[in-house]
């Protein structure tokens, strides 16, 4: 059987991508290996959103093409595939830069694999058409014993690309216009991805909350609607959608926070910048303390909703005083997590003409203090959840025996110690201490009975696709 090694790099979307690329090659005779130098065929599905993400294709390029020389002393031949955003945004210039690779392959293109590698052994190949067939459409249908060995998590793509136009995002171009799923082929796969085993559900798109999809009564649903769809379906425990805007942050969208009990208490809302002028010139369409609205009205749906945010320090022409501005709406809101980044020039993107880019070392600065000020707020969040009593969601075993590792409904991770629970299966437990990076837990409810195997503890609700996966630590 022929191997295939998959690299991806980015956002969720890339994760979800890079699944259904391994996929589309099942039927081809292609096994997924974990271990590049086995692989016959590597994709790198790559990430373009700033400077370094875009670089690191090429200096792991570098490493394949060192690998390929190997097998190839050895006898054996390797295909090279770059995928993803960087193939969308440089096409053939790959080709140029990397003698290495043998197919370009952009993100819409993918379910095409299969003719692109039999088109490659003739020569190399780019493919970073927007095609007017829908790629999910000719993926194949999801197959269960591979949804279930992926785990009891999942993503879905329910939207792709953006219309947007924040001044400094390469996602419109890399990704193309706004496209929503229609209503009935998210709920197909997410039914498939239920009875597969599937607990938990990330509803993914670059723009999630502006989902306008087909729904089966002809009108057009937005996230809301579709989310309480999905709460409907036996087996979904969770539910989350990741990544939002604040302009498309509807009521119905905030009330489904307060009335949907499958629907995490966790929020990803990108802000990037704390300063009015900022935001206008990032073309981000509204003000900062439109945002600190969103956030009350969201905690008021629900009280103990996690928030988390993106920001940028350094956009060009950001003075100390707008960077304090971020700092003041950090200390206001006060986030349970977020990712900070410094400003990128992404080519083709307006901001990147700016003439008043920012100097390194003030971002580096500014990315510093920002940082330490976002990092001590997630500890405090974390530190607020020890003593409370939490449903974890058990995902894996631990990394030491008698470890269960598992999501806490804000996204923390848990480690519940010395229980016997099985990945899909739902604990509750009281969160004993707050670790750098993971919380703890003591098992719960009845201890272990050794004599008695198929008895759960009482306060675990058992995952009714437990079975085949149920494994003992004591
Ligand atoms: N430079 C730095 N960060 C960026 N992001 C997007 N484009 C850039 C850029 N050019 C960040 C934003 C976005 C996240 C996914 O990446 O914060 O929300
Ligand atoms: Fe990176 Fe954006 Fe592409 Fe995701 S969609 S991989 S964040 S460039």
């Amino acid at each position: 059987m022929k191997k295939v090694y998959v690299k991806s790099y980015g956002c969720q979307m890339n994760v979800y991508d890079a699944e259904r690329m391994t996929d589309v090659l099942a039927p081809e005779g292609y096994a997924q290996t974990d271990v590049p130098e086995e692989a016959d065929l590597v994709v790198l599905n790559t990430c373009h959103i700033r400077e370094k993400a875009a670089e690191k294709v090429y200096s792991e390029l570098g490493r394949v093409r060192v690998m390929k020389q190997e097998r190839a002393a050895a006898g054996r031949e390797t295909t090279v595939v770059v995928a993803g955003c960087v193939a969308q945004a440089e096409g053939a210039e790959i080709l140029k830069r990397a003698q290495v690779v043998d197919a370009v392959v952009g993100p819409q293109s993918y379910q095409r694999l299969p003719e692109i590698l039999r088109a490659a052994e003739r020569g190399r190949v780019v493919d970073t058409e927007f095609p007017i067939e829908d790629k999910f459409d000719a993926l194949p249908a999801l197959d269960a014993r591979r949804v279930r060995a992926r785990g009891v998590t999942a993503f879905l793509t329910v939207q792709e690309g953006c219309d947007k136009f924040c001044s400094f995002c390469v996602v419109p171009y890399t990704r193309g216009a706004e496209v929503s799923r229609p209503v009935a082929k998210v709920l197909g796969e997410a039914r498939a991805l239920a009875e597969a085993g599937v607990r938990e559900i990330t509803v993914i798109g670059q723009n999630v909350n502006a989902y306008h999809g087909e729904g089966p009564d002809g009108r057009t649903w937005g996230l809301a609607r579709l989310l309480h769809a999905l709460a409907e379906i036996e087996g979904l425990a969770r539910l989350r959608y990741t990544t939002s805007h604040p302009r498309d942050m509807g009521d119905d969208l905030i009330a489904a926070h307060r009335d949907l009990p499958q629907l995490m208490p966790y929020l990803h809302l990108p802000v990037q910048a704390g300063s009015d002028r900022v935001l206008a010139a990032m073309n981000r369409k509204h003000t900062a303390d439109e945002y600190r609205r969103i956030v009350d009205r969201v905690r008021d749906a629900r009280p103990d909703i996690a928030l988390s945010s993106d920001f940028i320090v350094g956009f060009p022409g950001e003075t100390d005083g707008e960077f304090g501005e971020t700092m003041r709406l950090v200390a206001d809101v006060g986030f349970a997590s977020a990712f900070s980044f410094k400003y990128s020039p992404r080519p083709g993107t307006p901001a990147a003409d700016e003439a008043e880019q920012v100097p390194e070392a003030v971002k580096v600065e500014r990315l510093a203090r920002l940082q330490a000020a976002l990092e001590e707020q997630r500890r405090a969040f974390n530190r607020a959840t020890v003593g409370r009593v939490a449903e974890v969601l058990v995902e894996k075993p631990g990394r030491h025996p008698g470890q269960l590792a598992g999501k806490s409904p804000w996204l923390q991770a848990v480690v519940i110690e010395g229980a016997r629970l099985a990945p899909g299966d739902i604990a509750t437990v009281r969160i004993d201490r707050a670790g750098s990076n993971s919380l703890f837990a003591e098992a719960p409810g009845v201890p272990f009975d050794a004599t008695n195997t198929s008895a759960a503890p009482s306060s675990v609700s058992t995952n009714v696709f437990a079975g085949e996966a149920a494994f003992a630590v004591d």
